[in-house]
């Protein structure tokens, strides 16, 4: 990807991240960072907070950090205070907080139920409602971090897969509620993304790992750049007609089962 498509795209622009003390969403604030955003980033831990924001700014990019559980809604609405405060008006919000662990249905308590469900769903209705007050109208960007779990049941996932499903449906009804504000309202929906805690949690490893890879289209996992680039292009004015779509960016795994080589089939017979 040429930096050319990037740098500059988001001069002068405010950004908020939920859940980007690592991984994935951290990344995604890096992106919007050096494509020129002011970003605020939120998550539980003070310490994991504070070390991510410094480590973006000790790279020159301009970002603070602040400890904030993504289901207590007052804290939530007291960040977005802060960070329009110090930046100003808010262009762009990810909601990408969430938890996960493998467990059947009988080894979760409904407590454990719940957990995931408030991070995932309550969580993301939280930041998106709570940024109402604080966006830039017309013109701001909404994008949730939603999985393959909301459309494709799975085992030992009856959490993940009820929350990310609501996650689906709470950008779609904003999408369409939002709109005539002109506030755009997607999700990313990222396949298999090497090096991190979602895939340290839920993949399998070693050889099992290289051989769930000759299972996708494209022969991959992901890396955490394309979930920051997709999420790039959303957040920019080039996706200006784009609202209520979830796109994923997943390498055509959400297909399932790619591992035949129709390339190499002969077709004359
Ligand atoms: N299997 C079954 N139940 C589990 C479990 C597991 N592996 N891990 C936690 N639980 C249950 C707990 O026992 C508890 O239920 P109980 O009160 O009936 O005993 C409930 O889940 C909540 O656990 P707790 O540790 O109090 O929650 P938390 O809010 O501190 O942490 C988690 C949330 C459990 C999701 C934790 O794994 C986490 O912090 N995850 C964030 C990172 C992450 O998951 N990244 C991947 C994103 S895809
Ligand atoms: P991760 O590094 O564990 O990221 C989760 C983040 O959420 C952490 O920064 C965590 O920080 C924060 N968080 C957790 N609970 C929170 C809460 N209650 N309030 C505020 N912040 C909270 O995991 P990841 O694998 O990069 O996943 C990031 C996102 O991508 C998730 O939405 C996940 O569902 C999605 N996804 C990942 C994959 C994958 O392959 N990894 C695939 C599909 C979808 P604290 O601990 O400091 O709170």
């Amino acid at each position: 990807m040429s930096e050319t498509f990037r740098e500059g795209l988001l001069e002068g622009k405010v950004a908020f991240v939920a859940g980007a003390s690592s991984g994935i969403n951290l990344q995604v604030a890096r992106r919007y960072a050096e494509a020129g955003a002011k970003v605020m980033i939120i998550s539980r831990s003070e310490e994991k907070i504070q070390a991510a924001a410094k480590g973006l700014r000790d790279d020159g990019l301009e970002a603070m950090g602040m400890s904030c559980d993504v289901r207590d809604y007052g804290k939530v609405a007291e960040a977005f205070s802060v960070c329009r405060d110090k930046y100003g008006e808010i262009d762009i919000v990810l909601s990408g907080a969430a938890g996960n662990f493998l467990a059947p249905a009988l080894g979760m308590s409904a407590n454990a139920f719940k957990t995931v469900v408030d991070i995932d769903l309550l969580g993301t209705f939280n930041v998106f409602r709570a940024s109402f007050e604080h966006l830039r109208k017309p013109g701001a960007s909404l994008v949730a971090i939603t999985a393959g779990q909301a459309v494709k049941p799975m085992m030992f996932q009856i959490h993940a897969c009820a929350a990310k499903a609501g996650v689906n449906q709470v950008v779609k009804c904003l999408a369409m509620e939002w709109g005539p504000e002109n506030i755009r309202v997607n999700a990313v929906s990222p396949g298999p993304i090497g090096d991190t805690e979602g895939m340290a949690r839920l993949a399998p490893s070693g050889a099992a790992a290289e051989a769930s890879k000759s299972k996708i289209p494209l022969r991959d996992w992901g890396t955490k750049d394309d979930i920051g680039d997709a999420c790039l292009w959303l957040a920019s004015d080039a996706a200006r007609y784009v609202t209520g779509a979830i796109i994923n960016v997943d390498g055509g795994s959400e297909f399932g089962d790619a591992s035949l080589d129709a390339t190499k089939v002969d077709a004359s017979k």
